[in-house]
């Protein structure tokens, strides 16, 4: 079901300092700052040709990421993000699985514009997964 890697999210608390490590260390093909309000984040994107990185850092009171940052102060990998073709059909399935989905449950709109849905670290060898329709 699942196809390409989208992206891999680390998030940070610096996303100035996350954005010149990749940047100037690694060299890599770093975009501008994105404030995402109904998101609670802010994102950098890191172009990597076959795949993406994506900084976070948390924006206003109940950003998703400020749990995580208290656990991982250093920052952290946070989730990976997994391309589907349907997001209803990939929910389906997760279901019919036994896999929990994080929220409502329902797919929402994510940080790109498009559906997703985030299935439950616990059931994913310890990583939060994102699906997302491509
Ligand atoms: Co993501």
């Amino acid at each position: 079901m699942i196809g390409r890697l989208n992206h891999v999210a680390i998030a940070t608390k610096d996303i100035k300092k996350a954005a010149a490590v990749y940047r100037d260390t690694l060299g890599g093909k770093v975009s501008g700052e994105v404030a995402q309000p109904d998101h609670g984040v802010t994102t950098v994107f890191v172009d990597l040709g076959n795949t993406k990185i994506e900084l976070l850092e948390p924006l206003g009171e109940n950003s998703p990421i400020a749990k995580f940052l208290e656990k991982n102060p250093n920052g952290g990998m946070h989730h990976v993000c997994y391309e589907v073709d349907d997001i209803y059909a990939a929910r389906d399935q997760m279901k019919k699985m036994g896999a929990t989905i994080t929220g409502t449950g329902e797919p929402r709109i994510g940080a790109h514009g498009k559906p997703v849905i985030f299935l439950h670290p616990k059931d994913f060898v310890g990583t939060l997964v994102e699906l997302e329709q491509a």
